[in-house]
């Protein structure tokens, strides 16, 4: 095992900044110097309101953005200092995204859907093929294989987009609100999907939601407050 895979911190944010230029003398600062570390296995509930930062911290933790200023290690690796090249490795084999809209592509079924990582990442259609409805069975979704997204339910949907961030075995998943789009009850299911992967699989996961009630079940809450994160009894917990 290797030094990094020993330590309990998965993934270190520090001293993260993210501004965007708006124009000549206008700067919006969004992130206002960020420390999170995330420990291997922790289910983490990223709350605040609407506007505070929370997409914008998860894109920079993913390397779907760049930080203005700050690092990011995951796993012992410091991925900023990484080109775009080598970053795309790391997002493609570390690490999973669900965002509040599942973002599968409509004219593939299902399977192939869940399918795409493994391809992209130079896997043998045949394997892929079978680890894809391996993981489809594991979230319910045996029977579902050759439909295609708009053939599905919300729920059922947003099962698949899991099923496709988790197919590659990541390490991280990052989730921005994946049930914000979801009724009370299906919520709920998707919820518990997720806790499920993070309890089997041991899968270190942040997610991001705007519902407490669903927060308060998770290990640890970190509230962002207007592009700075609070400590629990800042946020009045
Ligand atoms: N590319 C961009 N250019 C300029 N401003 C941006 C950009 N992306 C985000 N912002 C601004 O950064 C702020 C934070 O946005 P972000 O999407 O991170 O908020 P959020 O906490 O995820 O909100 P919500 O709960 O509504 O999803 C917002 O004021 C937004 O307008
Ligand atoms: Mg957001």
């Amino acid at each position: 095992m290797s030094d990094a895979a020993l330590d309990p911190s998965l993934l270190v944010a520090t001293s993260l900044t993210k501004s965007f230029c708006l124009g000549k003398n206008n700067t919006l600062e969004v992130l206002k110097g960020i420390d999170l570390t995330l420990n291997r296995g922790e289910i983490v509930a990223l709350l605040g309101d609407s506007g505070s930062g929370k997409s914008t911290l998860i894109q920079i933790l993913g390397t779907l953005d760049h930080p203005t200023s700050g690092s990011v290690t995951l796993d012992g690796i410091d991925l900023f200092k990484l080109n775009p090249k080598k970053q795309a490795v790391i997002r493609n084999q570390k690490i999973g995204f669900i965002y509040q809209f599942h973002r599968l592509l409509p004219e593939f079924t299902t399977l192939e859907n869940v399918m795409m990582p493994l391809l992209i990442g130079r896997l043998d259609p045949k394997a892929a093929k079978e680890k894809a409805a391996n993981i489809l069975e594991q979230v319910g979704l045996k029977e579902r294989m050759l439909h295609r997204p708009g053939q599905l339910s919300g729920g059922e949907q947003q099962r698949v987009a899991i099923a496709r961030s988790i197919v590659t075995q990541p390490v991280l998943l990052l989730a921005d609100e994946p049930t914000g789009n979801l009724d009370r009850r299906t919520a709920w299911s998707v919820f518990e999907l997720l806790q499920k992967l993070n309890q089997d699989l041991g899968l270190t996961c942040l997610m991001v939601t705007h519902n407490n009630e669903l927060a308060q079940h998770l290990n640890r809450q970190v509230h962002m407050i207007d592009g700075s994160l609070a400590s629990q009894e800042d946020a009045g917990l």
